[in-house]
């Protein structure tokens, strides 16, 4: 019998890629495989693809050259990529580059075992970038087989919203939600081998069940009766659709973490008609009122773009008095990229790079101020903290997550509290993350020692 073959996935962009990553690993390994870590040792090396910005575009082009050496020192190995890429330019990334193998976009990952075998078995070079092949619900059961503490859990896909400057809806399709029962049930058997928390994922996560009876509220709510979960957190939000039964829940529902992501994009009424965000700036500002009136201890997050086209300096100081009035637990701060196909692409991209990084660099001081300013109250306080793992690289703590998602850094925590939810003690904060001592344990730095 011949060898089983070694795989190595590399992930970029966002979380749902991380899922779905896992999720062909999973299918490879059922298929015999092992995981090696080191990528150019690997005998199949797959590359799960972003292209939301033109950064993270090239990043995948250049790798994809950097792999040349590698096919050419072994015409075996196999080059595959998956992801939003794949299903943007697939098709011309398998004519231009003759060591790549195969190309799957995101509505393929389960097909992605019969493409490799293809390559391995019968030399066939393909493309597997149809979208929307299903109906308006789809089915993914989980397959995960050694879950973690804190999960993620792809609930739907796509998105019908077209904002005008991104991709995700021409290269995720339209929404499709799977079925609350089959949802739960990957909760339930994921909870029964140890996970405490369940991120649910979706671009546009509020309008999940859209085109059936269920909604995201329900989800929520038949979430929160599993026996054992301990917390439950969802991403991404649209503003416009964050209605009162989503925004209540987080003064009523126990395992629901106060800690909301809910990009506003831009301060500018201008701007956010551009971009077809469909709500003005002080529509999202009440919606803020009104969640921090259901649970005045939410943690908000947002994304920012700043450089759209046409964006003046008055556009751009309205987004800095959002910045300021909210005060943001965390904000990832973006400068615009066009995207061809997208309909601000047909817009003149008229801020100039110069002053698209001088913005860049102005809300990054600003929310870094508010974050550490915020970060630091809490020192002295007590922190409800997850605790996920030990830290790989230093060894030197345990780390988990507050309700507020904060990284935290357990300076006195022992491998019993891996899975547990523990009363912290801040001592120290800073920009990025909350270190302290388990107020039940003894207060030495001992996990060095293990
Ligand atoms: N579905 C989510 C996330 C979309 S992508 C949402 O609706 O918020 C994540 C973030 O990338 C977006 O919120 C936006 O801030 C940013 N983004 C998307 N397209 C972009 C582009 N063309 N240029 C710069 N940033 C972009
Ligand atoms: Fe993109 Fe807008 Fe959909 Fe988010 S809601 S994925 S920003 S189109
Ligand atoms: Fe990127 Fe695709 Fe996610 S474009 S952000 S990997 S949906």
């Amino acid at each position: 019998m011949d060898a089983p073959l070694s795989l190595h996935i590399k992930t970029f962009g966002c979380q749902m890629n991380v899922y779905d990553s896992g999720r062909m690993g999973e299918i490879l390994k059922a298929q015999g495989m092992t995981y090696e870590e080191r990528l150019g040792e690997a005998d199949v090396i797959l590359i799960n693809t972003c292209s939301i910005r033109d950064k993270a575009e090239h990043k995948v082009l250049s790798l994809l050259g950097q792999l040349k050496p590698l096919k050419e020192k072994n015409p075996k190995r196999v080059i595959g990529v998956a992801g939003c890429v794949g299903q943007r330019i697939g098709r011309q990334l398998l004519q231009r580059v003759p060591h790549l193998d195969f190309v799957v976009g995101p509505d393929g990952i389960d097909h992605v075992g019969e493409l490799v075998d293809g390559v391995v078995k019968r030399g066939e070079r393909c493309v597997d970038a149809k979208l929307d092949t299903d109906g308006r619900s789809y089915s993914q059961p989980l397959l995960s087989t050694a879950p973690k503490v804190a999960e993620y859990i792809t609930v739907m896909k796509g998105c019908d919203h077209f904002c005008t400057y991104c991709i995700v809806p021409f290269v995720r399709g339209r929404e499709k939600s799977r079925s609350i029962q089959e949802i739960v049930g990957d909760v339930e058997r994921l909870v029964a081998q140890g996970t405490k928390e369940v991120t649910f994922l979706g671009q546009n996560i509020n309008t999940y069940g859209k085109g059936s009876a269920e909604t995201l509220a329900q989800l929520i709510e038949r979430t929160h009766e599993v026996r054992g979960l301990e917390r439950i957190r969802y991403v991404t939000s649209h503003p416009r659709d964050m209605g009162m039964d989503l925004i209540s829940q987080f003064g009523n529902l126990e395992k629901l973490c106060p800690a909301l992501h809910l990009p506003f994009q831009s301060g500018s009424d201008a701007v956010l008609k551009r971009m077809s965000r469909l709500y003005t700036s002080a529509e999202y500002l009440k919606k803020i009122a009104a969640l921090r009136e259901a649970c005045p201890d939410i943690a908000l997050s947002a994304d920012v773009i700043v450089g759209f086209p046409g964006e003046t300096d008055e556009d751009f100081e309205q987004t800095m008095t959002v910045l300021s009035e909210v005060r943001f637990s965390l904000a990832f701060l973006f400068t615009y990229s066009p995207r061809p196909g997208t309909k601000a692409y047909e817009l003149s991209d008229d801020v100039s790079r110069e002053v698209k990084e001088e913005r860049l660099a102005r809300t990054m001081k600003l929310t870094m101020e508010i974050i550490e300013e915020e970060n630091r109250k809490r020192i002295g306080g007590i922190e409800s903290v997850l605790v996920e793992s030990i830290d790989k690289k230093k060894g030197r703590y345990f780390f988990g997550r507050s309700l507020h998602n904060k990284i935290v850094h357990v300076l006195n925590a022992g491998p019993a509290c891996v899975g547990k939810v523990i009363d912290v003690e801040v001592t120290e904060a800073n920009g990025s993350n909350l270190k302290g001592y388990y107020v039940d344990a003894e207060r030495i730095d001992r996990v060095a020692s293990l």
